[in-house]
């Protein structure tokens, strides 16, 4: 199986999709870790619960960015992973743990659409109708990398953010269990932005 560390800042939802998928032998993943960007992040306690090791790097443990990004590689980088999850990870990743892995992200809206911390919120306020979620590859730039997959979710009259992100991360969770499951099987090639998972 594709040895995989999985980054979260949350109460890890989708950490548990893919924990869940992970207990079937031919999904092919194993989550080999769980890292996160501060203590008592809920879904450090899934990964407890199911025995997954654990590491946290904080920011303000840390002399600069620079100096984070790479301890956080380190502490990657000691899994030996296959391949890097960010699942409600929410800060920017820099060039030490980019350049050493390669790093799918999922996303709360459709990309290039409401990039950012505040994704759900700004789509409503926007006042789009369909918004969704965006599986992509991250590169250096903010939600900018190229894309693995989309689905769409409508907006609802008397939505509120945490409606209309309750209803994203039930069809965001499936969507990201998919892609990582194909890319853990598979691989991928990238060429001008187009990935394509044989
Ligand atoms: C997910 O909806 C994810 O797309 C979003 O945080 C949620 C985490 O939920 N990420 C971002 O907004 C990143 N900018 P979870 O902790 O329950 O998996």
């Amino acid at each position: 199986a594709a040895r995989v560390v999985v980054l979260v800042s949350g109460t890890g939802s989708n950490l548990q999709a893919l924990i869940d998928a992970a207990t079937d032998p031919a999904y092919g993943v194993q989550v080999v870790a769980v890292g996160a960007d501060r203590h008592g992040a809920r879904a450090l306690e899934r990964a407890v619960r199911h025995g997954i090791p654990t590491f946290v790097c904080r920011v303000p443990d840390h002399r600069d960015r620079q100096a984070w990004d790479a301890a956080l590689a380190e502490q990657i980088g000691a899994h030996t992973p296959d391949l890097v999850v960010s699942a409600g990870f929410m800060k920017i990743l820099g060039e030490a743990v980019l350049s050493a892995h390669t790093v799918v992200n999922t996303h709360p809206a459709l990309l290039p659409a409401f990039p950012g911390a505040h994704a759900v919120a700004d789509a409503l306020a926007y006042g789009v109708r369909v918004t969704g979620c965006t599986a992509h590859l991250v590169d250096s730039g903010v939600d900018t990398g190229p894309i693995l997959e989309q689905v769409a979710v409508p907006v609802e009259d008397g939505d509120t953010p945490e409606s209309l992100h309750e209803r994203i991360k039930t069809v965001e969770r499936s969507m990201l269990v998919d892609v990582v499951g194909r890319l853990a099987r598979h691989g991928h090639t990238l060429t001008d932005r187009k990935v394509t998972i044989p």
